[in-house]
């Protein structure tokens, strides 16, 4: 397995590139499961949970042609008939229940593993099936997989989440746009990622409504056509990007930023002492002063503060001027990144599931071990400000969410290469 060694260097300058939305890519790519018409998707990311998705879909029938070096991704369901989701492939990637809803929707069947959990929490699919059965579908759980039939296809119906859930908003959205009548999801999850997939959808046209809010209306149609649809900028690797400089000093400008996809965390930054300017190509960001300052964050879905930056921020927050403390309201088990941030010097104590932070003035590099997505990059952070050299194992998965990370770095003055697993 790979590995990242990153040592401190100084200031970081320059431009980062932002690429397209994985979390937007993965619920775009099951939508061609709901048409017969080819979707091509532009400004696709380029990482390994893409290839996963398109594994999977292939698996079903779909044709996945990858060009421009990964960044357009054309899709074809034409003739697809396979509704059977293998476990070997869902347990890889938890976003491959996305094709639930388009399965049902359009063959009125599906056989999909359940993902199972992973490092972060046990991320069950209730308040997908309890929607989908409002809907019509009967969902009986069987050797690990859901048992879908929907006789007659899907039915509109009032469906009210218990909790705003990305995905489960993603499968019954796709899910509507095929339901014989009127769909109502109440407590809908506001993403933007919700509001891409909606667009991509309308453009197949799909007719929905109230995408962005808590409340979206489809009216289903008998068919969906094609479309070509852009990939919204993912605002994570957005995040994550804009938090480089504050570890280093300098300045670093993310293109295709917008502070309308990180509203919640530039109110935060904004707290901590760091400056973040809309600029034509992107966000300008740089630390005022020489140390953040402690702010106290908790995760909500969006317009809240993203769970998906909680790691990040709690690595700059290891540096802050104070004490914060932060609070993971959405998954059971996400500070993994504080035992692995406690061996580079950290001062954190974790009590269920909030964390209090108490700033210290350096952090020294050691090696440690990446656990999920979000705190692998977290331990990347850290190391850019510590003294002397950190190795970030199991780098496998970074690559899941962080195109050519080393090399976005490399290009603002980063020292940090890979060293290949041995
Ligand atoms: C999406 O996961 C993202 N993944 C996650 O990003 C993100 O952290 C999460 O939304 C929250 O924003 C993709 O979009 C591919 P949820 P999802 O359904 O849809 C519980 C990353 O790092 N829940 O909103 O799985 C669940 O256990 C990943 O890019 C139920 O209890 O998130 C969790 O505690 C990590 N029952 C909470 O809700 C359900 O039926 C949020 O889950 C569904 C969810």
């Amino acid at each position: 397995m790979d590995s990242i060694i990153v040592r401190g260097n100084g200031p970081l300058n320059g431009q980062i590139p932002i690429a397209g939305a994985k979390n937007a890519c993965l619920a775009l790519m099951p939508a061609t499961l709901l048409s017969e018409e080819p979707l091509t998707l532009t400004n696709a990311p380029r990482l390994s949970d893409i290839a996963t998705m398109k594994v999977l879909l292939e698996s079903l029938g779909s044709e996945v042609t990858v060009m421009n070096a990964g960044k357009v991704l054309a899709l074809s369901s034409h003739g697809a008939t396979n509704t059977h989701a293998d476990y070997d492939i869902v347990r890889k990637m938890r976003a491959s229940n996305l094709v639930l809803g388009p399965l049902l929707a359009r063959h009125h069947r599906a056989e999909v593993s359940l993902p199972g959990g992973c490092a972060i929490g046990a991320r069950p699919m209730d308040i997908h099936i309890d929607a989908l059965t409002l809907m019509g579908a009967q969902i009986e759980l069987r050797d690990g997989y859901l048992h879908a039939v929907a006789e007659g296809g899907l039915k509109g119906a009032v469906v009210p989440l218990r909790f705003a859930s990305v995905g489960a908003t993603e499968n019954i959205l796709m899910a509507a746009t095929l339901a014989k009548g009127t769909t109502v999801i109440e407590n809908a999850a506001r993403e933007p990622e919700i509001v891409d997939l909606a667009d991509c959808l309308r453009r197949m046209g799909a007719q929905i409504e109230g995408d962005g809010t808590s409340r979206i209306e489809i009216q289903g149609v008998d068919r969906l056509g094609g479309a070509t649809h852009p990939v919204v900028t993912d605002r994570i690797e957005l995040g994550t990007y804009m938090l480089a400089p504050v570890f280093t000093g300098g300045e670093v400008e993310c293109l295709g930023g917008r502070i309308s996809l990180v509203s919640a965390f530039c109110e935060k930054l904004d707290a901590a002492g760091i400056d973040v300017s809309e600029t034509s190509a992107g966000l300008k960001v740089r630390l005022r002063g020489d140390r953040p300052k402690a702010v106290d964050v908790v995760t909500e879905p969006f317009p809240g503060f993203p769970t998906d930056l909680q790691a990040q921020m709690m690595a700059m927050l290891c540096l802050a001027e104070g004490t914060s403390v932060l609070e993971e309201k959405i998954f059971e088990n996400r500070f993994m990144h504080a035992p692995e941030l406690l061996r580079m010097g950290a001062n954190i104590e974790v009590q269920g599931g909030v964390a209090t932070v108490h700033g210290v003035e350096k952090m020294k590099g050691a090696p440690v071990m990446a656990t999920d997505l979000r705190a692998s990059v977290s331990l990347i952070l850290a190391g850019l400000a510590a003294e002397g050299e950190t190795q970030v194992n199991r780098v496998y998965h970074l690559d899941r969410g962080y195109e050519h990370l080393e090399d976005k770095l490399r290009a603002v003055g980063a020292n940090i290469e890979r060293v290949p697993g041995r």
